[in-house]
């Protein structure tokens, strides 16, 4: 399984990332070792996907101690330096949750730091594997074929995570049990995740699946094609809207008049409970470049401006369930409570 993060330790501490806007073409490693390469490579998608960025978040501050100690800063710039990799994205909470998770034993030192950042990426790896396995089990109640057709939405495999995958675990654990059909994976526009990634991962894991483009999603529900949908999430409300990869809403529009399920996997550190509902969720507003162009020539004429949100927002009513490691939303019916009991069984 391919590893999007690592800590080395020699030849001297650092964050691996392996380079996202690369794949599939080129497999090359960026070695982090200072907040301001960090931040950029989050902005950038070197490293992307919730998960990921929980775990990235929680070794950046263990990076940054280290900085902080070979270049001597006091106390207020190592705080604000560490504010800078929190909020480098802003919509994937997992990203501030991964740096919370490890700043409060920041006066025990750098070491426990970073044996608490390591522990974030084992948990987010062993939390995905059991979502993923109550997924399965979920999606297999639900719907009576026995080889399930599935489609997803941008790249929740093991590179947008610390391991294993999410959406994308669920759909690896379907195909173990031999109960996996044709996989369509959404192409994702602009950045292409689902045609670079989560196809480069799916060939990886030898399951069957096609590339579409977004546009044809809908189609290919209404068609009958597909029995259930699966994506991840970067934020999901208390009262279980989804923000996820900007088309993720049309799939659940789709799914609803299609009348098969629509089902939302991700770690309990992806729930936010201090957002009431999706509308106060802040979607990032990406640079418009990479809406006006394709594979870095520009496609719109010139003068032309463009708009692009990140991520869209699923009403939770178009949700038939959040999967978790901790429990089930079954969120048309009952999310609230059901959100409440798997953030209180969770780690901070
Ligand atoms: O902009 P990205 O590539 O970071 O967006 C990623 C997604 O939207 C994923 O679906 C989400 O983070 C879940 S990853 C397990």
């Amino acid at each position: 399984m391919v590893r999007a993060i690592e800590w080395l330790d020699v030849p001297r501490p650092m964050i691996r990332l392996i380079d996202q806007t690369l794949l599939p073409d080129t497999e090359r490693y960026v070695d982090v070792t200072t907040v301001d390469v960090l931040v950029e490579a989050i902005g950038d998608l070197v490293v992307r996907g919730a998960p990921a960025l929980g775990s990235t978040g929680a070794l950046g501050v263990a990076l940054a101690m280290i900085q902080a100690g070979e270049e001597s800063w006091d106390a207020a710039r190592l705080e604000t330096e560490i504010d800078r990799i929190r909020d480098a994205r802003p919509t994937a909470v997992n990203l501030a949750w991964g740096v919370n998770q490890v700043r409060g034993s920041m006066p025990r030192g750098t070491a426990e730091v970073l044996r608490l950042g390591l522990q974030v990426l084992a948990e987010d790896e062993a939390a995905n594997r059991e979502l993923s396995r109550r997924g399965a089990d979920w999606v297999l109640a639900h719907v009576e074929k026995q080889e399930v057709r599935v489609i997803t939405h941008c790249n929740t495999g093991a590179l947008a995570t610390s391991g294993w995958g999410t959406a994308y675990g669920i759909i690896h654990e379907l195909h173990d049990r031999g109960r996996l059909g044709l996989v369509y994976a959404d192409e994702t526009r602009p950045l292409l995740q689902g045609a670079r990634l989560t196809s480069w991962e799916l060939l990886h894991d030898g399951i069957d699946h096609v590339v579409q483009a977004d546009s044809a999603a809908a189609s290919t529900i209404l068609r009958g094609l597909v029995d259930v949908a699966i994506i991840g999430a970067d934020r999901i409300a208390a009262n279980g809207d989804t923000a996820n990869k900007v088309g993720s809403v049309g799939l659940a529009l789709a799914c609803q008049r299609a009348g098969i399920p629509f089902i939302v996997a991700a770690p309990s550190s992806t729930v936010d409970l201090t957002i009431a509902r999706g509308e106060d969720i802040v979607i990032e507003e990406r640079c418009e470049d990479e809406v006006l162009g394709f594979a870095g020539s520009r496609t719109a004429p010139t003068g032309v401006g463009g708009f692009n949100p990140a991520f869209d927002v699923t009403p939770h009513d178009l949700i038939s369930a959040v999967i978790t490691e901790r429990g089930i939303a079954e969120t048309a019916t009952q999310a609230h409570p059901d959100l409440l009991a798997i953030v209180a069984g969770r780690r901070g």
